[in-house]
């Protein structure tokens, strides 16, 4: 399977697909098992996926992986994902960069341990001039905080006298955020069949078109990636001006 097969039945592929890996727990508990085997099977979904999107043309994929909102889940549930974090970023995201991947993170890391915050350091840096694909894994991630974290940065430089405020602007706050450089999003898809943001990048959404789909993140796969795509392919996008 390549990508012929997705240009045959689709118009144009989006550049950056961000995706909300939601229904991890639900499949899980429909299997009478521990909501950490869900995690776990997700991440063999996101194996998939990240595999898949060089054969689709996709040059960013941003996933939301933890929310800074999902510290109010059981300490348990908590320590896993923060276990699956660890091992995926030591095995998978490492091999990932050898193979010429860029991983970048957005979200809060203040917040996280001092041994996943130096992993991630350590992937940002080894892969900073890798251009195959680039892979931005939200992780304490919360749109609000992450706006809120770049109108301090420009405040503070407004403060000091080195921004004028002129300067403060759509461009100035972009780059402000987590992961400057990076295009929005083309396409948000959200599995699970839940229909909300979750505070998953407000900002850069602003023009994205939004994909709801019914499969549990588990079960998403390569073939339910290549039918969003199509999806998306077959959109009209305006931006505010008159469809043509
Ligand atoms: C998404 O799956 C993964 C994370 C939020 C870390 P969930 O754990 O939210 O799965 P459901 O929504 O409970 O099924
Ligand atoms: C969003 O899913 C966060 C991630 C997928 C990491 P949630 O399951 O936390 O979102 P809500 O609570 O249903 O809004
Ligand atoms: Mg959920």
């Amino acid at each position: 399977m390549g990508r012929a097969e997705v240009f045959d039945t689709a118009g144009p592929q989006p550049r950056h697909v961000a995706i909300i890996m939601d229904g991890n727990g639900r499949w899980a508990t429909r299997r009478g098992l521990p909501r950490l085997e869900g995690h776990r099977r997700g991440v063999e979904t996101v194996r998939q996926i990240v595999e898949a999107c060089p054969d689709f043309g996709i040059e960013f994929l941003t996933l939301y992986a933890f929310s800074s909102e999902n510290w109010k889940r059981s300490a348990e549930e908590v320590a896993g994902l923060m276990g699956l974090f660890r091992r995926y970023f030591r095995k998978e995201a490492a091999n990932l960069v050898k193979r010429g991947a860029r991983v970048k993170f957005i979200g809060d890391r203040t917040e996280l341990a001092q041994d996943i915050q130096d992993m991630m350091a350590s992937l940002e840096t080894q892969s900073a001039a890798n251009e195959k694909l680039t892979i931005v894994i939200a992780l304490n991630y919360g749109g609000r905080e992450e706006i809120a974290r770049a109108a301090r940065r420009l405040a503070a430089e407004v403060a000091d006298g080195s921004r004028s405020l002129d300067d403060v602007n759509e461009a100035s706050i972009g780059a402000a955020l987590d992961a400057p450089g990076t295009p929005d999003p083309d396409l948000v898809i959200r599995t699970s069949g839940e229909q909300r943001i979750s505070n998953f990048l407000l900002w850069q959404c602003a023009y994205a078109e939004f994909l709801f789909v019914d499969e549990l993140w588990p079960d998403f796969n390569r073939d339910a990636f290549a039918r969003a795509l199509a999806v998306f392919g077959a959109r009209e996008r305006r931006f505010g001006a008159v469809a043509g």
